[in-house]
């Protein structure tokens, strides 16, 4: 039997702001038929992540495309792989049955045919939240905001933390597991909407709106006057230099993301490296698969949170394959408020 897959590949590499006109939307004849030993697993995709890392592998070469796996270059034409929930279809192996609701590396496509070795874990039934947060809150949004904030800040209660891209699919969470924790919190985003967002709905101290600031070190000094110890940087550029200016002695810098420099990199930050040392700043990077040690606590304290009502997740989900390219677009310019997703099937 066969199906048609639609599926969304970039119609050549894509070196500065990505644009609707660079995608196309392309349809294949898929084989459902599985020979019985092969361990290849078909799943029909229900939700795919849209994640702003996907542009570097859309480049013609870019340094992170050599660092992981999942981050190598996208070749023009073909599917776009992606983390993501979906349902199996067509399974031989044991620990894969028809029917099963998994997660993993999918496309951002209707159909996914997972080869062995490839990431997919089975869904626990009994975590009875939307199958959408399995691919944000408890997926690598979840993951990078927690172990970023709590494994590579070691942040302490009464601290003053400061987040970039607050409204964004970690920002929001890395702010609100800083205010469980006790810390001062001010985010940074770029609308007064997303600025309302954070201060009334997740309880954010205080939020700034970059684009109508006209001096980012100076933003910062109002906001932290006595200076801050932890930054959660996801965006780079000017406002990781302004951060380390306001930075206090001994404090810490965690990049998780340089949105900013992605599509343009003549705006990477040229931080004065002499704050650097003479404030004994540790600034370090991260990838979220590092923290999969940890997954099981950050996977509990995450529920109990959620349970709790001590963390609120936002999702932004856009609807079928079509839309993918306008919502990834999306992300460079600030459209989204919480984890974008695209839902592609009805569960
Ligand atoms: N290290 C890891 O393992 C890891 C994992 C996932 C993501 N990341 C990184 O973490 C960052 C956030 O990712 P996310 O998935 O949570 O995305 P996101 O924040 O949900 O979406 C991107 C947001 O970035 C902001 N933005 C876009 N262009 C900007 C610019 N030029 N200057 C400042 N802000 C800009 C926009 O909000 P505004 O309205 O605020 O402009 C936009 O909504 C990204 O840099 C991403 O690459 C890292």
């Amino acid at each position: 039997m066969e199906v048609k897959n639609k599926y969304v590949s970039i119609k050549a590499n894509i070196n500065g702001a990505p644009e609707e006109s660079d995608f196309e939307i392309k349809v294949e004849n898929l084989s459902l038929t599985v020979e019985p030993e092969s361990k290849v697993v078909v799943v029909k995709n229900l939700f795919v992540s849209i994640d702003p890392y996907q542009i570097n592998r859309m480049k013609s070469q870019s340094s992170s495309q050599t660092s992981i796996s999942y981050a190598t270059a996208i070749t023009p034409g073909e599917v776009i792989d992606t983390y993501g929930v979906g349902r199996v279809l067509v399974s031989h192996r044991p620990d894969f049955k028809k029917g099963d609701l998994v997660a993993g590396l999918l496309t951002w496509g209707e159909y996914t045919v997972v080869k062995e070795g490839s990431l997919l874990n089975k869904l626990d039934p009994s975590l009875a939240f939307p199958l959408s947060y399995h691919v944000g809150v408890f997926g690598f949004s979840g993951l990078a905001a927690y172990g970023g904030f709590f494994e590579v800040c070691k942040p302490k209660p009464g601290e003053k933390v400061f987040v970039s891209a607050a409204s964004g699919s970690i920002g929001h969470l890395v702010g609100q597991y800083a205010k469980s924790l006790g810390c001062y919190v001010v985010g940074s985003d770029g609308s007064q909407e997303k600025v309302n967002f954070l201060k009334e709905t997740l309880g954010f101290d205080d939020a700034f709106n970059y684009k109508q600031e006209t001096d980012l070190k100076s933003a910062l000094k109002r906001c932290f006057p006595q200076g801050i110890d932890v930054y959660f940087d996801n965006v780079g550029g000017k406002m990781l230099e302004a951060a380390v200016a306001n930075m206090n002695s001994f404090s810490r810098v965690t990049i998780c993301g340089v949105i900013s420099e992605y599509t343009n990199a003549s705006t990477r930050a040229a931080s004065d490296v002499k704050d650097i040392v003479y404030k004994r700043i540790r600034i370090q990077g991260f990838l979220a698969a590092d923290f999969m040690p940890v997954y099981a606590d950050f996977l509990s304290k995450t529920v109990e949170y959620l349970q709790d009502g001590k963390l609120k997740t936002m999702e932004d989900i856009s609807q079928g394959v079509d839309s993918i390219p306008s919502a990834f677009i999306g992300l460079f310019n600030g459209d989204n408020i919480g984890k974008k997703i695209v839902k592609v099937a009805d569960e």
